[in-house]
């Protein structure tokens, strides 16, 4: 097979030839598609040495069949605050629960995918691969943490493993690197590795005059890139940063902003360009000063990053950056090479979709939020939001890439009843939604609850829900605008305000999706749909929680948030 090439195999001898017998079970856990991709990966290369992978969803994997696996991969993203996504909680219950099983005979190795701008970066990677030992099981080969730009990372782990298995299996056949750059599309070249240049068709404000808000919608082209997408997928979109901060880093720094630096292997620009579109200089991380507090001479940093000071670390790196940094302990590095090459390289920004490519064929829309506050004496901007507020006119282009996410889709049965909850720019995935669904006839009825602070600056495509309203494509609108009377109000009071209606739609089988801000409102809604099934349901409080548990198993339970 080509793949077994692509491994290079010895000429002339199949990797079939191999030993067949040994199973190795891959199950992935991730909100976003990247380590179902991964895992996919590494079932082709598997398979090309003579292993036979399963590749399943944690959440789709059968538990009691977890006793008999010998070999076990996992590939494992966090999610918030050091949760297990989605699809993972149940997987990962049942190995923290009670009923979790000796795990003797097993093999195993994990993978993490993270970002380490948070706090608990990798962590249920790190949960799977601590328990697995408790449980009895061997490590086939060390635990990889990933952080954003996980591909090389992933390879060489992919490859360990490899090694690993094959000398277990006493096996001689020895494997060159793997690649593994994750595909998207199959009729696209472009992907998160290489992006595609996307021409701003639109970008207008929806907040009207007075509001405490921007946001923005945004609409480019995807004309000639073959890239596709489903309701609920997202865009990643790599931001250049703001030009003033960048001016204001150089004026810190002693090194001419023209002087040429390397930032990988055959990739070498001036330091004023490295700084704007290369490397991440607004977001402070731990491992980030842990490595510069090795190359800066400054005392006061090493204590900061030192053993013992882990709250102060992280109260310092809160809302700060780069500039801050070097203001506070100076620059460091003998060189602006060296300066540099201890930075994170920019990560891209996620949103969710706005639009539904076939009703709108070649474009994608997004719903954004500027990200403006004070911190520290200095204001503060988000970088892509305030990029699209403040810089982004049409015309311009933006290297983006689609970022499917398989755990919030529209049921495929178009009959089937949806709840949607999605307050602020939570409301972009169902903008899509009710798209598609319009484009495609379906029958299904549809209820959307949105909220945001005022009625008369602040409903976020107004006209368009009262037209999918009257055109019956939404069956039910209900809104909350909190600022506008002296009590907050909040979608999840409407919810319950409802809640006989709401149950009833969830009886019939409705889909519930959330979108938005995971830490208050997501959270506050979840447990607003629990009391309302505890007492339209006349269930206790842990029958009420099953029942979510069920709809979360039929994938009748999605979220999008952040
Ligand atoms: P507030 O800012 O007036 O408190 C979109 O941002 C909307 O979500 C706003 O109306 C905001 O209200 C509201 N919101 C804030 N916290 C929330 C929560 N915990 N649950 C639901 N909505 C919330």
């Amino acid at each position: 097979s080509a793949n077994s090439i692509a491994l290079g195999a010895p000429a002339g001898q199949p990797a079939q030839s191999q030993s067949v017998s040994k199973e190795v079970t891959i199950l992935y856990g991730s909100q976003t598609g990247n380590s179902k991709g991964l895992a996919k990966k590494a079932s082709q290369a598997l398979e090309g040495i003579g292993f036979k992978a399963t590749v399943s969803a944690m959440s789709d994997f059968k538990l009691n069949n977890l006793k008999k696996v010998q070999n076990l991969l996992i590939i494992a993203s966090t999610h918030g605050e050091g949760e297990p996504p989605d699809n993972a909680k149940s997987f990962h219950e049942f190995l923290f629960g009670k009923r979790a099983p000796k795990l003797d005979g097993l093999q195993f190795s994990v993978l993490a995918l993270g970002d380490s701008s948070y706090e608990f970066f990798c962590q249920t990677g790190k949960d799977f691969d601590k328990r697995l030992e408790e449980l009895g099981g061997t490590r086939l080969y060390p635990r990889f943490d990933c952080d954003v730009d996980f591909d090389e990372p992933a390879g060489e782990w992919l490859q360990g493993v490899l090694g690993s298995l094959n000398e277990v299996q006493g096996g001689s056949e020895a494997s060159a690197p793997v690649p593994v750059g994750t595909t998207q599309t199959a009729e696209s070249m472009y992907s998160r590795t290489n992006p595609f240049r996307a021409e701003v068709l639109e970008n207008i404000n929806l907040n009207g005059r007075g509001s405490n808000k921007e946001t923005r919608h945004l609409e480019l082209s995807l004309e000639g890139s073959g890239l596709s997408f489903e309701p609920g997928d997202s865009l990643g979109i790599y931001p250049e940063n703001d030009p003033t901060l960048v001016e204001l880093l150089l004026q810190e720094l002693t090194w001419s902003p023209d002087e040429v630096v390397t930032v990988k292997q055959g990739d070498a620009r001036p330091l004023k360009d490295v700084l704007t579109s290369y490397y991440e200089i607004t977001v402070l991380t731990k491992p980030l000063l842990e490595k510069i507090a090795q190359v800066s001479t400054n005392v006061e940093l090493k204590e900061l990053v030192a053993a013992g000071n882990e709250d102060k670390l992280k109260a310092y790196i809160e809302s700060r950056d780069l500039l801050d940094l070097i203001h506070d302990f100076g620059a460091w590095g003998e060189s602006a090479q060296e300066f540099v090459s201890v930075l994170r390289k920019i990560p891209a920004r996620l949103y969710s979709i706005a639009s539904s490519l076939s009703a709108n064929p070649d474009e994608v829309h997004l719903t954004i939020g500027a990200v403006r506050y004070a911190a520290h004496g200095r204001e503060r901007k988000g970088v892509c939001s305030i990029l699209t507020a403040e810089r982004l006119e049409a015309g311009d282009t933006l290297p983006i890439f689609i970022q499917h996410n398989e755990n919030f889709k529209l049921p495929v049965n178009q009959d089937a009843p949806i709840i949607m909850v999605g307050p602020g720019t939570g409301a972009a995935p169902f903008r899509s939604f009710m798209q598609e669904r319009e484009e495609n006839g379906a029958e299904g009825k549809a209820w959307m609850f949105f909220g945001d602070q005022h009625f008369v600056t602040d409903f976020l495509y107004q006209l368009e829900w009262q037209k999918w309203l009257k055109d019956g494509v939404l069956t039910k609108m209900d809104v909350a605008f909190s600022r506008d009377q002296a009590e907050k109000v909040y979608v999840q009071q409407r919810m319950l305000e409802q809640s006989k209606e709401l149950f009833q739609w969830l009886e019939e089988g409705a889909y519930f999706y959330i979108c938005g801000d995971e830490k208050h409102m997501a959270h506050d809604v979840h447990n607003t749909l629990i009391e309302i099934i505890e007492k339209e349901g006349n269930m206790s409080r842990e029958k009420a929680e099953e029942y979510v548990a069920e709809m979360q198993q039929q994938k009748r339970y999605q979220r999008d948030v952040y």
